[in-house]
């Protein structure tokens, strides 16, 4: 047997109701399985632990974390922007209704069409690289457009602990800290609408005091550049990082020693950031632990000792719970039987989805109420990186559906 991590609270209910409905009601609902259902009531009270933990401070939702329709629409009157990172997210984040001097676009690779919609559109690019600056300045004396242009940086700070490190090294990722004054610099002189800094250092990490040490690092740094700048940054986005805990073990963030770090740190900010605003850019944090991923029990079989229950479900719709997206060592997601009562017995099974690979297993000899062919299995923690991370063209198996619960 093998652990796997926490159910989250607001779904640790046997049988699972979600919004107030079971399972199957959902599934009704939604037609078949497999299925995503997103609990906005969930979210919402994320944005409120937020909100109350840091106040003044923005709050960005990184839409690449689930940028499923009627989620941000519901998020987008919630939040102070959000941020994306292509194109099509462009499309989507304005099909929100979410005004465009709210959306940032940040990401290497902006392609010449790319740049033009979101200049056209109007809202705030920020630049990886100085060939960037100059590619994005052409474009917006060529439509005749003031461009609204910031610059992201990549930090000397990592983020410690992160389970992705986006900053203190070589990366596609920012103009590197020492150069990028020299490109702010050019750019206001260009003319452009000067919109501050952008400083991401990492992603997934739950130990709050890596966190705090590096908003610490974050804030000097903004410091630093906008001396050097000479022209006071609107916005400097802190960057996010927050993570949410998967795994066997691991313990969600203290929100509020992080908040009250900040409001420290902010206190003691240099002069030269006097009116900034300050923004936290989420994804995960948001919206993580509001997804459950529904999939049918198809097939029960016993194979030298071992049971598996094989699920309509599987890596095509949800990769990162089989631990094959940027996982080293495979563990649990949590998962339950949706369809099981409270005084269900036990047994050890393996869960594995249709594909022929045995990279699809979703959980990996756990302990779950004895299921049966026709029941529910529930993936947790499938509200990000979910559906949009997984590679749902593959072997040909049906797209799932996805719905949003717990809003009116
Ligand atoms: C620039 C940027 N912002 C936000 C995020 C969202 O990170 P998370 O979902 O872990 O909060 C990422 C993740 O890759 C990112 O690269």
């Amino acid at each position: 047997m093998k652990p796997m991590g926490a159910i989250p609270t607001d779904f640790a209910t046997q049988p699972l109701a979600i919004a107030g409905r079971t399972a199957e009601d959902w599934v009704a609902a939604a037609g078949d399985t497999p299925l995503f259902v997103y609990d906005m009531a969930v979210v919402a009270a994320r944005i409120a632990r937020f909100r109350a933990a840091f106040g003044g401070i923005d709050l960005h939702y990184a839409i690449k974390a689930n940028p499923f329709a009627p989620l941000l629409a519901a998020m987008a009157p919630l939040v102070d922007g959000f941020d994306i990172a292509s194109g099509g997210e462009l499309t989507m984040a304005l099909a929100a209704e979410k005004p465009p001097a709210t959306i940032s676009f940040a990401g290497p690779g902006k392609r010449d069409d790319e740049l033009t919609a979101a200049i056209e559109a109007g809202i705030t690019i920020n630049l990886e690289s100085a060939s960037e600056a100059t590619r994005a300045l052409g474009i917006a004396d060529r439509i005749g457009v003031t461009p609204r242009l910031a610059i992201r940086v990549n930090p000397e700070i990592e983020l410690r602990g992160s389970g992705m490190r986006m900053g203190g090294r070589a990366s596609p990722f920012g103009i590197d800290a020492d150069r990028a004054a020299t490109v702010a610099r050019d750019v206001i002189a260009a003319g452009a609408d000067w919109r501050g800094l952008h400083i991401f250092a990492g992603s997934q990490a739950l130990d709050a005091g890596a966190i705090i040490e590096t908003q610490a690092a974050t804030m000097a740094l903004a410091g630093r550049l906008a001396e050097q700048i000479g022209v006071m940054p609107p916005l400097v986005n802190l960057g996010g990082g927050f993570g949410i805990p998967y795994f066997p073990g691991e313990v969600p963030l203290d929100l509020a020693a992080i908040g009250e770090a900040l409001r420290e740190t902010r206190a003691n900010r240099s002069p030269a950031l006097g009116d900034t605003r300050f923004a936290i850019e989420l994804g995960r944090w948001l919206v993580g632990e509001a997804g459950v991923y529904l999939t049918r029990v198809i097939d029960r079989k016993e194979s030298r000792g071992e049971t598996f229950l094989v699920v309509d479900g599987g890596l095509h719709h949800q990769l990162a719970a089989t631990g094959n997206l940027g996982t080293v060592v495979r563990r649990n997601y949590p998962v339950s039987i949706a369809t099981a009562s409270a005084d269900t017995a036990t047994e050890t099974v393996s869960v594995v989805g249709p594909l022929c690979t045995p990279l699809d297993r979703l959980a990996d000899r756990v302990t779950l109420p004895i299921a049966q062919t026709g029941d529910l299995v529930a993936v947790f923690m499938a509200g990000a990186y979910g559906l949009t991370a997984s590679p749902t063209a593959f072997l040909g198996h049906s797209y799932p559906r996805e719905l949003l619960a717990g809003h009116s």
